[in-house]
């Protein structure tokens, strides 16, 4: 995220890798699965995908289990077929994690170390069903679903990526939210032993990191907690265990390595809000016709790119999800409500 200092994030040549990483075969991805809820749905835009050259991950048995039972449907939203599944190399290379630096290669290069099992949640709040619930209890119930999203960042970059994970309305519905619950909460692991980010004086952020969503944002069937990605584990550095990925919104609502989850009545303080309240809203909902104060948010560079191939497109309103989500914020002002 860029705060007040600009910072050069652009992507340098070194960072990209070639496109030929990936796409041999391990899964077919069959023809589309619908969400329900009346989602518009393309064709399939990656069948043939597949992560053989993805390296297998670390996780817990349990974990990999319920990989191998997901429903190998990519559900991915109307208009996908242009899309180009970002290298796992980059997905998992070129990250923001603060936790473990403010430098694009510092996810991958620290978040190693990060002891991701045994993993707990906690939901608590407007709740009659809350408590502290081991994340393979927690993601029990629900079969994991693969979505192919797009990741839109603040900054101007993007990437499309496979998710592996749970409709988040699963896990809150099993909560039962009380009437008085209006606004999600969600905080991040704090532990400076484990994340070097933490311990840095020169941090902006006020750990542990926070994001919100209102509770129809939540609910909505787009709105996924990931468990995984390119049909295995969620690297360290992409918010393992557990993330949540809410494609129609910046990248930096979909906060990582979550450790609790609180239905509450106010709206919560997200963190980049709390930092630079003129700059990153609440809502954060991706909106080519509102600027970001220094730059514009017209367009972005679509990951992998380079110096001669910069790979520049038009930023799609909601991120290209606006014939799902759009009837979420009827009637507001988009503008007021960045
Ligand atoms: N979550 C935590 N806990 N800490 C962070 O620094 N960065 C956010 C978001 N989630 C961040 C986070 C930002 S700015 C973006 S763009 C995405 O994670 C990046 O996700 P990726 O690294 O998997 O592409």
């Amino acid at each position: 995220m860029l705060i007040k200092i600009a910072k050069p994030h652009d992507l340098r040549d070194s960072d990209v890798t070639p496109e030929s990483v990936y796409l041999s075969r391990r899964r077919f991805m069959g023809g589309m699965a619908g969400l329900g809820a009346g989602l518009a749905l393309g064709g399939p835009a990656h069948a043939g995908a597949n992560y053989a050259d993805v390296p297998e991950g670390n996780g817990p048995a349990w974990l990999k289990k319920k990989i191998d039972d997901t429903h190998w449907k990519a559900v991915t939203p109307a208009n996908s077929e242009k899309d180009t599944l970002a290298p796992f190399d980059d997905a998992s290379g070129y990250n923001n994690f603060y936790e473990f630096g403010s430098g694009k290669a510092d996810p991958a290069r620290r978040a190693g170390s990060l002891k991701t099992q045994p993993w707990s949640v906690v939901i608590d709040g407007e709740v009659n069903n809350g408590g502290r619930f081991a994340l393979e209890d927690l993601a029990s119930p629900s079969r994991f679903e693969e979505r192919i999203y797009r990741l839109r960042c603040v900054e101007a970059w993007s990437m499309v990526i496979p998710w592996l994970g749970i409709p988040l309305a699963e896990v809150i519905r099993r909560a039962e939210p009380t009437s008085r619950a209006r606004y999600v909460r969600f905080e991040t692991l704090v532990d400076p032993e484990q994340m070097p980010g933490q311990r840095s004086a020169f941090s902006l952020i006020d750990w542990p990191y926070v994001e919100g969503l209102r509770l129809d944002e939540a609910m909505h069937p787009l709105t996924l907690l990931a468990m995984g990605m390119y049909g295995r584990e969620l690297p360290n550095q992409n918010g393992a265990p557990l993330r949540l990925v809410v494609p129609w919104k910046y990248g930096f609502k979909s906060i990582k390595s979550i450790v609790r989850i609180s239905l509450v009545e106010e709206q919560p303080l997200n963190s980049w809000q709390q930092i630079a309240p003129e700059e990153y809203g609440f809502y954060a909902n991706v909106n080519p016709r509102v600027d970001h104060p220094r730059w514009s948010q017209a367009t972005e560079r679509r990951l992998p790119n380079s110096l001669f191939s910069p790979n520049t497109i038009d930023t799609l309103m909601f991120n290209g999800y606006a014939d799902e989500v759009a009837e979420l914020y009827a009637g507001m002002d988009l503008r007021t409500h960045y």
